[in-house]
């Protein structure tokens, strides 16, 4: 473990899988700098494999904006940007996803990668035509999020069940939906994954960091009940579906990469 970076050490895959994805090269094309805004940034699991699978081999640098409303993220993703030497800037912002107008600046790249579970399909279009607004000619839009058929979908059908929230998170397909319905173009890149952990310690890592707890700010009460809701019984037989062997769980997971290009000036 010793040499392994901390995009290879973190424990769940999702990111990577996003980052050894074959779009980067169109999307990126060739300048050396890039300005870049992560939208629901959290820690910033994504910015870590992003600077080091996407950005390192093809030696650029990226100023990153950050946005979150949970300011605990927030403080722990700032003790990173002096560590990734591909961070040229960084730069947080505790707000809502819904008012980026307010940052006055546009990007090159905005993405959105795996945080849009927590926003409720009412608000959703205010929330992606917010981020589409800070694009710069040229530039692309990404989201990605599970689809209906992947794990964190189907694990959040058990948060209901258990009373931590009165609906499902928020899906790939809802994010579809809007995008048709603002009548933007958009291309659709499908990512399948499993998802394994190999014991105790994993599987509750991927269910309380990566699969509830992180969903909504450290202090919301959702978050409090989504870790407690781990060891119910009904998540218990909800998870053995998922069990291949003693202590060992695969998660299918499939992803939709929603790319939204605006075009040059
Ligand atoms: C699953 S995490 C995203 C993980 C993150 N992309 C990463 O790379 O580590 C979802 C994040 O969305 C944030 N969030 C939820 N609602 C939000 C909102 N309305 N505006 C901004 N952030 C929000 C939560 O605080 C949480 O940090």
């Amino acid at each position: 473990m010793g040499s392994l970076s901390l995009a290879e050490a973190d424990p769940v895959e999702d990111y990577r899988v996003l980052a050894r994805t074959h779009f980067w090269a169109d999307v990126l094309g060739d300048p050396r700098q890039l300005s870049c805004l992560d939208v629901c940034t959290g820690t910033g699991r994504w910015l870590q494999a992003f600077s080091e699978m996407v950005l390192r081999p093809r030696e650029m640098t990226a100023s990153f904006d950050c946005v979150d409303l949970c300011s605990d993220s927030l403080a722990h993703l700032e003790t990173r940007f002096p560590q990734i030497p591909e961070v040229s800037d960084g730069r947080t912002h505790c707000m809502d996803a819904g008012k980026l107008d307010a940052l006055g600046c546009e990007f090159d790249l905005v993405t959105n990668m795996h945080g849009l579970y927590a926003i409720p399909r009412e608000i959703l279009r205010d929330v992606v035509g917010s981020m589409m607004g800070t694009v710069a000619p040229g530039g692309t839009c990404i989201i990605a999020l599970g689809d209906n058929d992947s794990f964190y979908l189907r694990y959040s059908n058990e948060l209901v069940d258990c009373g931590v929230m009165p609906a499902r998170y928020t899906s790939a397909e809802d994010v579809v939906n809007v995008l048709k319905e603002i009548g933007v173009e958009f291309e659709c890149v499908r990512v399948d994954y499993i998802e394994k952990t190999t014991c105790d310690a994993e599987l509750r890592h991927f269910l309380e960091n990566e699969s509830g707890g992180n969903t909504w700010p450290a202090g919301d009460d959702r978050t409090g009940k989504a870790l407690l809701s781990v060891v119910s019984p009904t998540v218990k037989k909800f998870l053995d579906h998922y069990m291949v062997g003693p202590d060992v769980y695969h998660f299918p997971q499939s992803t939709l990469v929603l790319l939204i290009k605006r075009r040059p000036a």
